[in-house]
């Protein structure tokens, strides 16, 4: 890993993702400067170059990496490219940000991470919810012991209407390897992994449905191509799983996610342990559940204030950790693995109809 203390940040994919975080959260952190950008959308990268003041705008990403010579590269373009864009850049000599999901296979993902080990590099991946300041309080309290042993935790997001990029890659199975998914679900899956210490994930019994972009209904307005629906739109992604996974220490967990249901917005990770309980919403809620003095508590967690968004936290730490500092918390390779190796086994077991042992 490099000791540089000056970081030279270039962007691949100059889409909605950089422009409102990766470009202006870079620029604020110390000795960064985001020196290129690159998009196969030359007046799309241009004109993120000129609004954020990036210097230099490419459309071939490889020429980017040779000519920049980049320390820190994003990746942050329709997923399936996010393995030869990371690759080339790690091969490059830089660290690497990318976006979540890594990859659309373990297999991938797998390769990606001992590209990155193999040259001493980072290969960090974009799953920031567990930096909300809600979360961080939860891992406060689990660090210190509020819940005794975590035998079951229950995690979801589920959208009103959430489908985003209607007719983009997004909802093109070839271009975004799977929908909802993979999109939300690696969210989902890490603020649950993360509270129960990355558990290894043993036995995956998962169901998959596509019940909304079909039809045109569910539309939400994230991403930078969205289509209006018409007969020619191509959606043939999911829009909604719900799983089971068993872990190898016997602890459970329940997956919900969704781009659009006929439901409430839901965004909630509940923990369930011997001694303590938690439901933890969105930005705002933290409540503890536990017996005092032989009686039964529900206690609201007073979040203390934090310095700028989960994205922020996250790519804050990842500037630390480069830096050398061993207590900044990353995206780590062996639990960015997990979310990919369960969303693998939700996939497989929807496609076959049975429990998927890993
Ligand atoms: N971590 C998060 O919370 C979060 C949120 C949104 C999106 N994402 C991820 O970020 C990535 C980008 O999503 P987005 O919302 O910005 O999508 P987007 O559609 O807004 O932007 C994607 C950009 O990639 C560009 N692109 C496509 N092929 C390219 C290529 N070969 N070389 C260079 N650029 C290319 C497109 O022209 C477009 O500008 C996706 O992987 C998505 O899953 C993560």
């Amino acid at each position: 890993m490099s000791n540089s203390q000056e970081w030279r940040v270039a962007v691949i994919g100059a889409g909605t993702i950089s422009q409102r975080v990766h470009i202006p959260v870079f620029q604020k952190q110390p000795n960064t400067t985001v020196v290129a950008v690159c998009d196969v959308n030359a007046a799309r990268a241009e004109a993120i170059a000129v609004e954020t003041g990036v210097p230099n705008v490419y459309s071939d990403y490889e020429k980017m990496l040779a000519e920049m010579q980049p320390n820190i590269t994003v990746v942050a373009t329709p997923n399936v490219f996010h393995k030869p864009m990371a690759t080339a850049a790690l091969e490059a000599g830089s660290n690497v940000l990318c976006e979540k999901p890594v990859a659309l296979t373990y297999a991938d993902a797998s390769e990606m991470f001992a590209t990155a080990a193999a040259r001493n590099l980072a290969l960090t991946v974009g799953t920031h919810f567990r930096f909300t300041a809600p979360m961080q309080a939860a891992k406060n309290h689990v660090n210190h012991g509020f819940f005794g042993r975590i035998y079951a935790a229950r995690t979801v997001w589920q959208r009103r209407n959430g489908i985003p990029g209607y007719g983009s890659w997004f909802t093109n199975k070839d271009l975004a390897g799977g929908g909802a998914l993979l999109d939300i679900g690696v969210h989902t899956l890490d603020r649950a992994l993360y509270l129960m210490n990355y558990p290894q994930p043993a036995r995956v019994t998962g169901v998959t449905f596509a019940e909304f972009g079909p039809r045109g209904r569910g539309l939400g307005g994230w991403g930078s191509d969205i289509s209006k629906p018409s007969a020619n739109t191509r959606y043939d992604v999911d829009d909604v799983a719900w799983a089971q996974v068993v872990f190898a220490d016997g602890a459970v967990m329940q997956f919900q996610v969704a781009w659009a249901a006929n439901y409430a917005d839901t965004f909630v990770t509940e923990i369930f342990g011997t001694e303590g309980g938690a439901r933890i919403g969105g930005q705002d809620s933290v409540e503890l559940y536990s017996m005092l003095n032989g009686l039964e508590v529900k206690t609201d967690t007073q979040l203390p204030a934090q310095k700028g968004g989960s994205y922020d936290q996250l790519i804050a730490n990842f500037v630390r950790y480069l830096n050398g500092d061993t207590s900044a918390d990353i995206v780590t390779p062996e639990q960015a693995l997990v979310h990919v190796q369960i969303v693998d086994a939700i996939t497989r077991s929807a496609a076959e109809g049975r429990e998927v042992v890993l």
